[in-house]
This record gives C-alpha cells, sequence and structure tokens, in this order.
C-alpha cells in the first residue's frame, strides 16, 4: 500500500519504478522502492520534510542505480527524462537528481545528504538494507550475483572505499561486516536511529545464530 495515493505525479512515478524493476529478483524488485517510499514518508513526517520532493526522490532512488543502469547513473537521465516529461521544474529536477546521487552507500567515501529530504531518504533506503528484510535482501543478492552465502577461508574486508567496495565480491556473511553492520551508526534523523537499533539486534542475533549452526550446533 502506498501513502499519500491521492497525489499523481507520485503515482505516476510509483508505476514507473514498477515497470523499471518488474524483472529484478536480486534484492531491488519494486517492493524495495515501495517499503523505501513509505519509510521515508513515515521518517519526513516527523522531521517536518517536503512530502513530494522525499516522495519522489525515493520512488526514483534506484532507476539509476550504478549497477542496474550504469549508462544512466552518471547524468541520472531515467530519473531526469520521468520528471521531466511530467512536466517537473528544473530547480526541483535538479533538488531530486542530487538526493539520488547523495544517498547511496559507498563505504568511507558515502556522503551525509545536504538537505533534510535526502536525508530522509538515505535513511529509509538503508533501513531496508537491514532487520529482517535486510537479511533477505542480502541473501537474494548473492544468489543472483553466484556468490557464497558463506566462505570461511573468504574474510571481511573493513573500512573499504568507494572504489574497493563496487570492485568486491565477497561473501554474504561478509556483506554484513562490510556494510550492514555500519548502517545503524550513520542514520542521519532520530526516528531512524530508533528503527535501526531494533533492526541491528535482530540481523546480530542472526549473523551469531547462523555461525554457530555453521560450526555444528545443533
Ligand atoms: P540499495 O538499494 O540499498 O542502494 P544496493 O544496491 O547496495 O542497495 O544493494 C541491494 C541489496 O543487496 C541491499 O540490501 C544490499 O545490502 C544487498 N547487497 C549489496 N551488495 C551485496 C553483497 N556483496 N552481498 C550481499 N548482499 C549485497
Ligand atoms: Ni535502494
Amino acid at each position: 500500500m502506498m501513502k499519500n495515493t491521492d497525489n499523481k505525479l507520485l503515482q505516476k512515478a510509483l508505476d514507473y519504478a514498477k515497470k523499471t524493476f518488474e524483472n529484478d529478483f536480486g534484492g531491488h524488485d519494486f517492493f524495495h522502492t515501495l517499503r523505501v517510499y513509505n519509510m521515508a514518508n513515515t521518517i519526513a513526517e516527523k522531521e517536518g520534510a517536503d512530502l513530494e520532493i522525499v516522495g519522489l526522490s525515493a520512488l526514483l532512488h534506484d532507476v539509476d542505480d550504478r549497477k542496474l543502469s550504469p549508462k544512466t547513473c552518471a547524468n541520472k537521465d531515467n530519473a531526469r527524462g520521468f520528471l521531466k516529461s511530467n512536466g517537473v521544474g528544473n530547480e526541483t529536477i535538479e533538488t531530486i537528481c542530487k538526493i539520488i546521487g547523495e544517498i547511496a552507500y559507498a563505504g568511507t567515501d558515502s556522503v551525509v545528504p545536504s538537505t533534510i529530504e535526502g536525508k530522509c531518504v538515505q535513511d529509509a533506503d538503508r533501513i531496508d538494507a537491514i532487520g529482517a528484510i535486510g537479511i533477505g535482501r542480502a541473501f537474494a543478492y548473492g544468489g543472483s550475483h553466484n556468490r557464497y552465502m558463506h566462505n570461511p577461508d573468504i574474510a571481511p574486508k573493513l573500512n573499504m572505499t568507494a572504489e574497493e567496495y563496487h570492485k568486491s565480491n565477497s561473501t554474504t556473511i561478509n556483506h554484513f561486516y562490510e556494510k550492514l553492520f555500519n548502517l545503524k551508526d550513520m542514520m542521519n534523523t532520530e526516528s531512524a536511529k530508533i528503527i535501526a537499533e531494533s533492526r541491528e539486534r535482530y540481523m546480530k542475533d542472526f549473523v551469531d545464530i547462523f555461525l554457530q549452526e555453521w560450526d555444528g550446533a545443533r
């Protein structure tokens, strides 16, 4: 269910995202975008951020993703094209494209978004990478990229730069140490920090038990 369904432009952006991600089964399916949209809205209401900017940025945040759409990533051609063809003004388009460019996780090169709207969307995207949903997405991503779930011979690499992080093809369990366990302390807003606390606890318990079972625990 989408929040603010009476806004026609947001509804169109939702349909556009639905079409873009209809064949993705690697952790970036349309429901990821829908969850980020709803979570960003919830955070934005508490933070007093502009709901249309937050909503459009959330719905379009992955349509020019560097892995999914490497050719359009730099200029955000897909997001730009959608917004332009729906009559959105240039200034708003720039605001939204800037947010989309700032939110991605990039290891030690990750940036804090320059606007409160960007902070809300980045927090929502990161919340969707942790907790039970985050665990599910990580294994979906790993499976679709031919990665080991776990391989004790491959150690996690901490504190990677953007370049190292983008090149990494580590195991899914290592991904928890390389990215997912870092996210709680990177949340921008107070509302996201509270949500991240319990999601991280659940994720840490999961990895602990996973490793115990790996070692033969019953
Ligand atoms: P986002 O949509 O949050 O920007 P990404 O594009 O980085 O996320 O990745 C999509 C999902 O796949 C996320 O939940 C992320 O944590 C997970 N993921 C990314 N890289 C890996 C990896 N190397 N191993 C396992 N899961 C991964
Ligand atoms: Ni995302």
